[in-house]
C-alpha cells in the first residue's frame, strides 16, 4: 500500500487556526515536508510545531521567499522525488503550506508533479485573506461587490486599472513594493479606505495606518485591504 501525500493548510500564523483535520493528520503522519527560506526558519513549520510529535522524518524544501526569481521548479522536482519515495514505501507524508494550499500556496507545485501518480489529498486551511479581514475588523466584501486579489509586484498602470474597477481589494506580497502601492492608493484617493497589517495572527502582528508604515521595513507577510465604501456593510 502506498502512503497518502497530504497538502495541509496550516493557516496564517496562530497554531489554533489549523483545522481539526490538519492537526489530526500532523499527529499521525510519519514524514513532514515544508518550504523554508534559503536561511532560517520555516514559517509553516513554526506554525504547525505544537501539532508535530517529536521524532518525525522532516524534508526541508529550501528556496527564496520570492520564488519567481529562482528556478524553483528544480527544487520542487527534487522534493517531489523524495516525497514520492516515502509514499512508495507506504509512509504518509504531510506537506505543510502556510495559509491555504490552493490560494497562492507553494503546495500546488508539488501537487502538479505528484497528483497524477500518487494519492494526494488537499486539506484546506484558513487563508491570510480571511485572517487579515478578522484582524483588521474589515469584512472583505458584501452584496454584489467585486473583490480583487492584487499582487503588489504588478506594475503601477495595471494596479491602478484593477483598483479602479474593483469595489474592494486585497493587495498581497507587499514587501519592497509597499511605497509604490501606497502612492497608487493616494492618487486614487483610497488611502482613508485602506488598512495595513503585517504578520497577522502571529506574536509579531502589527496593524498600522498607511502613512505610519516605514516602507523600508515592510515584510513579505503583509497585506493591505481596501474597500471603496471603507466598510463593506455600508
Ligand atoms: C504566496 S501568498 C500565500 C498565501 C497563503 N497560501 C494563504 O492562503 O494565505 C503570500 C502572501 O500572503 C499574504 N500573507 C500570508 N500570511 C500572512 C500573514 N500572516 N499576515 C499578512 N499577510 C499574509 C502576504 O501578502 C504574503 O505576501
Amino acid at each position: 500500500m502506498t502512503g497518502t501525500i497530504f497538502g495541509i493548510g496550516v493557516g496564517p500564523g496562530d497554531p489554533e487556526l489549523i483545522t481539526l483535520k490538519g492537526a489530526r493528520l500532523l499527529g499521525i503522519c510519519p514524514v513532514i515536508a515544508y518550504p523554508a527560506p534559503l536561511e532560517g526558519e520555516s514559517l509553516a513549520r513554526r506554525i504547525a510545531a505544537p501539532h508535530i510529535p517529536n521524532g518525525r522524518v522532516e524534508i526541508v524544501i529550501r528556496m527564496p521567499i520570492e520564488a519567481s526569481r529562482f528556478p524553483a521548479q528544480d527544487v520542487y522536482a527534487r522534493a517531489a522525488t523524495e516525497i514520492a519515495g516515502h509514499s512508495i514505501a507506504g509512509r504518509d507524508v504531510a506537506v505543510l503550506c502556510e495559509g491555504d494550499p490552493f490560494f497562492y500556496g507553494s503546495f500546488m507545485y508539488l501537487f502538479a508533479k505528484l497528483a497524477n501518480r500518487y494519492r494526494v489529498e488537499v486539506v484546506p486551511g484558513v487563508s491570510s485573506l480571511t485572517a487579515c479581514a478578522a484582524v483588521l475588523a474589515n469584512p472583505l466584501a458584501a452584496r454584489n461587490d467585486v473583490f480583487s486579489v492584487l499582487p503588489a509586484p504588478m506594475n503601477e498602470t495595471d494596479l491602478t486599472a484593477r483598483l479602479e474597477t474593483s469595489d474592494a481589494a486585497a493587495i498581497i506580497k507587499l514587501g519592497r513594493h509597499f511605497a509604490k502601492v501606497r502612492d497608487v492608493l493616494e492618487r486614487l484617493e483610497l488611502t482613508a479606505q485602506a488598512r495595513y497589517v503585517e504578520r497577522a495572527t502571529l506574536p509579531a502582528q502589527r496593524v498600522l495606518a498607511l502613512n505610519d508604515v516605514d516602507a523600508a521595513t515592510v515584510p513579505y507577510f503583509s497585506m493591505i485591504l481596501v474597500h471603496r465604501r471603507r466598510d463593506a456593510w455600508l
